[in-house]
């Protein structure tokens, strides 16, 4: 049966992984049979709990500790999800501008392939851990930096990544509720949806999110989150889940379950994506009540810890699972138990994924037009083309532009552009060519220059 990780996307493993995964899979089951023929039996590893519930548990994992026999025995036994603690950032896989280094991410991705886990991304754009050449851009010249770095990142690991981090903490703390200062944010305030855009053309099957922290019940800045991802669902911009870091101190929430149902009701998953605890009497509690929280809610698709044990975390407050010495603690069992209290699987969340192509494409010989919403600053564009069917449905697109001279295109969206000056023709992509009568779709790129001002002309096949 197809599981809620499936559905998700994950594991994204070359199928003779897959061949190996289900083949060891079944060898341990028809060992464990032997020994234990019970029906029923609590699961006793995490990866095994959570999977119950058609759920991942992750953990946050460096490539230099997959040396350490002692971690990968812990990492492989407990965990189905890896993500990278620091290798997939923006300084450590574009240290110089457009020399790309995947060395890290790599090696995780090949051991999370070699051991049944999924990959989750994280992060394409952050305001924090820039390159330092990054960091003395402004402008148009650090958004086309940005685009050039998710499509090339994001391009990279096509195929390979259940959900990636797209942007990370970008909202402020206190009780504004709007959006943190920085060098990306100055840029304008579309730079959000221009990531979410660009990574989505460059890994269309990966989970896209938006994650931050001190988002761990309903208050200003989790409320800025929730409206501009309601926002982006209003207006299509490709925005499937959100991540709730879940650093957390002594004391949670009351309504951390709420705060993440009202996400899920926008039509996005959720996941914990960054969960530690500060040690003491609570503990134990508060990761029970965060595990039973994600349970609780059908589209909270699965649980990261940032680490995997205490003596490698960021922080100095033993937070983690496992102690120094690799020992489960009583977080441990709290979270095993209240994985395994769960009776049955939970429904699937819906995919906000593109649709497939049919196999039996709808009749074609419509008509279609095309119109230009353009977002421009000094130096450069974001246009947004909505392709809309005239009385009978259509199969495919092309909308040909015309665009001032001196102007490049930087970036394409949902399209196919054939070139980036002069006249560009830019035709759909295998999951936007077909349009019901009526019906409409949008693409988008970025450009240097100023912007198209002249009427499209949109052809439809
Ligand atoms: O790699 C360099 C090394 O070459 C250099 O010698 C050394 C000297 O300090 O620094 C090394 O880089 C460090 C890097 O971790 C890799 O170890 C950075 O200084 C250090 O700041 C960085 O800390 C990471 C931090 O993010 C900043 O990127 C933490 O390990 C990592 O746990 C933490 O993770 C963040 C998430 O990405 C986002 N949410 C919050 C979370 C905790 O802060």
């Amino acid at each position: 049966m197809k599981n809620r990780t499936g559905t998700a996307g994950t594991p994204r493993i070359r199928p003779r992984t897959v061949v190996l995964a289900v083949a060891a899979g079944a060898a341990l089951l028809a060992s464990t049979a032997l020994i234990a023929p019970a029906a029923n039996a609590a699961a006793s590893t995490l990866r095994a709990a959570a999977a119950q519930s058609g759920r991942y548990f992750g953990a946050a994992a460096n490539s230099f500790q997959l040396s350490n026999t002692s971690f990968t025995t812990i990492l492989n036994r407990e965990f189905n999800s890896i993500v990278a603690e620091n290798e997939m950032k923006w300084d450590a896989t574009e240290p110089q501008q457009n020399t790309f280094n995947f060395t890290g991410g790599d090696r995780l991705v090949a051991h999370a392939r070699a051991n049944g886990m999924s990959v989750r991304g994280h992060t394409l754009v952050w305001h924090a851990q820039q390159p330092g050449w990054a960091q003395n851009l402004s402008g148009s010249a650090l958004r086309n930096a940005m685009v050039n770095h998710i499509n090339r990142v994001a391009g990279h690991f096509r195929g390979q990544i259940h959900s990636w981090d797209v942007v990370n903490e970008a909202f402020a703390d206190g009780g504004s509720g709007g959006r943190r200062d920085s060098n990306l944010q100055r840029t304008g305030n579309d730079w959000i949806e221009v990531a979410f855009r660009t990574a989505r053309a460059a890994d269309p099957n990966a989970r896209l999110c938006y994650n931050d922290y001190n988002t761990d019940g309903i208050n200003a800045k989790s409320t800025g989150i929730y409206n501009m991802v309601r926002d982006f669902k209003s207006r299509g911009v490709p925005i499937d889940c959100v991540g709730f870091q879940s650093h957390l101190g002594t004391t949670l929430a009351s309504d951390y379950q709420a705060n993440l149902q009202r996400f899920a009701d926008l039509g996005v998953d959720v996941q914990i994506t960054e969960l530690d605890v500060a040690e003491g009497a609570n503990q134990a509690s508060i990761y029970e009540r965060v595990t039973r929280a994600c349970l609780a809610v059908a589209r909270c698709t699965g649980i990261t810890t940032w680490g995997v044990w205490d003596a490698a975390s960021w922080r100095s407050d033993n937070p983690l699972l496992f102690d120094r010495n690799g020992n489960k603690k009583a977080a441990y069992n709290s979270v095993l138990n209240a994985l395994n209290s769960v009776s049955g699987p939970t429904p699937p969340p819906t995919t906000t994924a593109p649709p497939p192509v049919t196999s039996t494409p709808p009749p074609g010989g419509g008509a279609c037009s095309a119109s230009v919403s353009l977002n421009s600053w000094n130096g450069g564009f974001v246009a947004t083309v909505r392709v809309t069917a005239g009385n009978a449905a259509i199969r495919g697109w092309t909308v040909r532009i015309a665009l001032p001279g001196g102007t490049a295109v930087t970036g394409t969206w949902n399209a196919q552009a054939s070139g980036s000056s002069g006249t560009v023709n830019f035709s759909n992509v295998s999951y936007n060519g077909q349009i019901s009568a009526g019906g409409n779709t949008e693409f988008g790129f970025q450009g240097t220059g100023s912007g198209p001002s002249g009427t499209p002309t949109c052809t439809a096949s």
